[in-house]
């Protein structure tokens, strides 16, 4: 079940202008999209009608966390839109989950849904604070494992956490990892990354890329770059 286009470019832009002034460069072949709260928030659905129209799959990153009949209703919402991919909480509880997974399941074809589980910017002190104590990869692994029974197909998670992830809970779920990089660009604002390979590797499904992409001088060059990683990666 390894999908041919590993890469998700991450639309972190406030305007359409220099989304299109990428995304005319990109080739929906090659990559899909992922649209955030910011874009969202600024630019709405006919945004992503618009990106689809153009041929690209597009990961809604809106990170649903309500109670089940809202968020059942918002994921119903985005399938409406014909998005390949949505996200929840999954701290948002059992109850929630299983609504999302029912109100996706009356659609013939309805996008992946995946889980978030613990941000990557909370550490063991943040979560003690919102009464979560433990180690959070501990936490992680349960909530992936939550996900995992409430039928989500796969978790959005740290490229250093793919691993034990992909061990514990099986081939066919997929793990989503921001936070790659390769060797020689800006690690920007995340502390921990990998290298694509590195991260497909460990058994990472799909790399969400950003600012290695969107911020390059070439996107296109930067692109292509990441994907010869990842075949010299299998030639090797
Ligand atoms: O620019 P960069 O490659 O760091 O972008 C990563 C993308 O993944 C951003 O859109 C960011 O919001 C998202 N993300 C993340 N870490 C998470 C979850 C999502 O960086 N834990």
């Amino acid at each position: 079940m390894i999908d041919p286009i590993p890469i998700i470019v991450a639309l972190d832009f406030s305007a359409a202008a220099p989304v299109w002034a990428l995304v005319e460069r990109l080739d929906p072949a090659r990559c899909r999209l992922k649209v955030g709260k910011e874009l969202f928030t600024r630019l709405g659905p006919g945004l992503v009608e618009r990106l689809q129209a153009a041929g690209f799959a597009v990961f809604l990153d809106l990170k649903f966390h309500d109670i089940p009949n809202t968020v059942a209703a918002a994921c119903a919402a985005a399938a409406d839109l014909g998005v390949w991919m949505v996200n929840v909480h999954v701290s948002g509880g059992r109850p929630m989950l299983d609504a999302a997974r029912a109100a996706l399941d009356r659609y013939p074809q309805r996008p992946l849904l995946v889980g978030v589980t613990v941000l990557t910017s909370l550490d063991r002190t943040d979560l003690a604070e919102i009464g979560c104590p433990g180690e959070p990869e501990e936490r992680v692994l349960s909530l992936a494992r939550l996900a995992q029974q409430a039928g989500l197909d796969g978790v959005v998670c740290s490229p250093r956490e793919a691993a034990r992830l992909r061990a514990e809970l099986g081939r066919d779920f997929r793990l989503v990892t921001p936070g790659v990089r390769l060797p020689d660009s800006a690690s920007d604002d995340q502390k921990r990354t990998l290298t694509p390979a590195e991260a497909l590797a460990a058994g990472a499904d799909y790399l969400v890329i950003g600012r290695p992409v969107t911020r390059a001088p070439e996107p296109l060059v930067a692109l292509e770059a990441i994907e010869r990683s990842l075949t010299n990666r299998l030639e090797n």
